[in-house]
């Protein structure tokens, strides 16, 4: 199988934790690493993905229809190591969780596609700050409601906002995203980044 890879996606990071939190890392899953942007997507992208040309991640497989997006990626790719991070007992808690990570990481990754792909004159303060305040709900959700769940056994929910977190600290650094009294999300994080699978995927560039 062969996975559409950007080295800098937080989706992709995502299923990269998967792959070497479930032992599967430089088994038969290929990484293709490609550059690619909304505007211009890379032709493999759009090979991989034919109705949307979205960013990666896209799982090509010799079996069956190629899978994207990131969620449904993840979840493949647990099922056939044995199913531990969707746990049947708590999965509307871990996919609700999830959905909140990847909606963060929407406004997130919006944010920066409005600074690369708009001359700066051309970019709108307000919106880039409504993507923020998004973002700061998001958080305030986690650190208010979450933190039960986020300190309980590894689920694909806390991989999800750890990734989140992580490409805040990447490309969004300037906002702070512990100020306002997130304090119990700040030390989770700060646990979890620590992580072999975490650190091994840290993003560069
Ligand atoms: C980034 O460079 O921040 C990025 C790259 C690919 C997908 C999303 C974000």
């Amino acid at each position: 199988m062969q996975l559409i890879s950007s080295p800098a996606s937080p989706f992709v990071r995502k299923v990269r934790v998967v792959l070497l939190e479930t032992g599967q890392e430089g088994g038969d899953v290929e990484q293709i690493d490609v550059s690619t942007t909304p505007l211009a997507p890379a032709a493999e992208v759009t090979a991989a993905n034919p109705p949307l040309s979205k960013i990666p991640p896209a799982l090509i497989r010799p079996d069956g229809p190629t899978l994207y997006d990131s969620r449904v990626v993840t979840r493949f790719l647990d099922a056939r190591a044995g199913g531990h991070l969707y746990p049947s007992d708590r999965i509307w808690e871990v996919l609700t969780l999830e959905a909140t990570a990847d909606a963060l990481l929407d406004a997130a990754v919006l944010m920066v596609y409005e600074g690369r792909c708009r001359p700066e004159d051309k970019q709108d303060k307000g919106w880039l700050d409504a993507q923020w305040s998004k973002i700061e709900g998001a958080l305030d959700a986690l650190n208010e409601r979450w933190m039960s769940h986020l300190s309980g056994p590894l689920d694909m929910g806390q991989i999800a906002v750890a990734c989140a977190l992580g490409y805040l600290d990447f490309r969004h650094e300037d906002r702070e995203w512990r100020k306002g009294g997130r304090d119990a999300l700040d030390d989770w994080f700060a646990v979890f980044a620590q992580r072999d699978a975490m650190q091994a995927t840290k993003p560069v560039g």
